[in-house]
């Protein structure tokens, strides 16, 4: 089976596609394209957050007994990336453009820092800590 660490580092990769999809058409004022992608592109990064947040990061403070590290960071980070997409819901429904790549451009900055740390060390502790519970645990994200 995938390893947890493949899985979430492509689904990186695919919250990033739809992403950039969703800020090129803001930048060319495709309002119409920009608003059908807004719901898919939060949908998958909420998705992410929670298998995160309720499924893999409890199972690694669970077996390592390790709880205000880097799974603490990692979720106070993902609540503010939550606020950053919040704004840009409203931005977008009032076709404030400037807001909206202001807001944008901030959360790509987060979000890259954010994955750098999680695909370079944390999904590697992960990877270490977890390796008989992998399983088990892909079959609980796959079904989100
Ligand atoms: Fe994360
Ligand atoms: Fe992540």
């Amino acid at each position: 089976m995938t390893t947890i660490k493949t899985y979430l580092t492509q689904d990186h990769r695919e919250c990033d596609k739809l992403f950039s999809d969703l800020e090129n058409h803001v930048a060319q004022k495709e309002w119409n394209e920009a608003k059908a992608l807004f719901e898919p592109f939060e949908k998958a990064m909420i998705r992410h957050f929670e298998i995160e947040e309720q499924v893999i990061f409890p199972a690694f403070e669970q077996k390592t007994g390790f709880v205000g590290g880097p799974t603490r960071v990692m979720t106070m980070e993902h609540q503010q990336m939550r606020g950053v997409i919040e704004g840009m819901k409203g931005a977008l429904k009032e076709q404030d453009r400037n807001r909206f790549l202001g807001l944008s451009e901030t959360l790509m900055i987060l979000l890259q820092q954010h994955n750098m740390k999680e695909e370079q060390m944390l999904y590697n502790m992960i990877e270490m800590h977890l390796k008989e519970e992998n399983d088990d645990l892909m079959k609980e994200v796959v079904n989100r």
